[in-house]
């Protein structure tokens, strides 16, 4: 795996002092998370444009902004690149960690998202930084578009990680997807399939959070014969609450209980 850069402060949000800070935030609250993206996709000073890990990133408007929430960020700082190797991102939005793998060195990138804007805004950011060579953009629902056979030595997803109810699927925009998972139908299918994407000594890693709920992704994730594994958080401070981000690695421990992803 690659060097790992100097940690850097997550954009807008400080990283939070040991002492007198208010509890880690729980379970998610799907209708916070919603009202996030809504209001996030509605502002009248959403840029077109945003700074982030010394770069700046063009944004589409039915694309995750980075700009509101430190996740990207944090997540970025986390994450080790294999500098030399290849890397799937799931879900790319606008590209920030697919086209940073690609600039810290990783020779072959494919950025997969379900919003077929996430995947013109990745391409666009490849483009701008001289990575659109390595960097091949697709719009999928998780695997779907890959070749069977096709592995990776870095699987990354930072996801939609707020539960939301099932029913509330076809209600839900483009830009709500990247807040919300109904009934964690793609988390289903990202522990079930991305262990099996990755080559001999390389990593299936989930970027989650507090405002997950950990206790179904654990149980889907015993359900799908993957054992969890924290490899690295961090907590940051939000508005009111402090939200914990998290790589977690998933192994294959055993068969998934039968059935489809879904
Ligand atoms: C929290 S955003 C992360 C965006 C970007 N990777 C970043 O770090 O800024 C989650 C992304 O997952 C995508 N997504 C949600 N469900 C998906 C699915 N079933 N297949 C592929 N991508 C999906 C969303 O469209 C969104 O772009």
């Amino acid at each position: 795996m690659a060097e790992r850069p100097a940690p850097r402060p997550a954009p807008g949000a400080p990283p939070v002092a040991s002492s007198a800070t208010p509890p880690v935030t729980g379970r998610g609250d799907y209708h916070a998370s919603l009202a996030r993206s809504r209001e996030s996709r509605e502002r009248r000073d959403r840029p077109a444009e945003f700074p982030l890990a010394g770069r700046d990133w063009a944004l589409l408007d039915e694309v995750f902004p980075p700009v509101y929430s430190p996740s990207t960020g944090v997540l970025l700082d986390l994450l080790d690149f294999p500098r030399g190797g290849s890397v799937l991102e799931i879900g790319c939005g606008a590209g920030v960690i697919a086209v940073s793998a690609a600039l810290a060195g990783c020779a072959h990138v494919v950025a997969t998202d379900v919003n077929p804007h996430a995947v013109h805004n990745t391409a666009l950011n490849a483009a701008r930084h001289g990575v659109a060579d390595r960097v091949r953009c697709r719009e999928s629902d998780m695997f779907a578009v890959l070749a069977p056979d096709e592995t990776f030595d870095l699987v990354f997803w930072h996801s939609n990680f707020v539960l939301a109810p099932e029913a509330l699927a076809p209600r839900l925009s483009l830009h709500d997807r990247a807040y919300v998972d109904p009934g964690y139908r793609a988390h289903r299918a990202f522990l079930r399939e991305a262990p099996d994407r990755v080559r001999p000594g390389g990593s299936a890693l989930l970027g989650f959070s507090g405002r997950g709920d950990t206790e179904s992704l654990r149980r889907l994730a015993g359900e799908a014969g993957v054992a969890l594994t924290t490899v690295a958080a961090r907590e940051v401070r939000e508005r009111d609450d402090v939200v914990e981000y998290r790589l977690l690695r998933l192994s294959r421990v055993g068969p998934a209980a039968g059935g489809t992803a879904g």
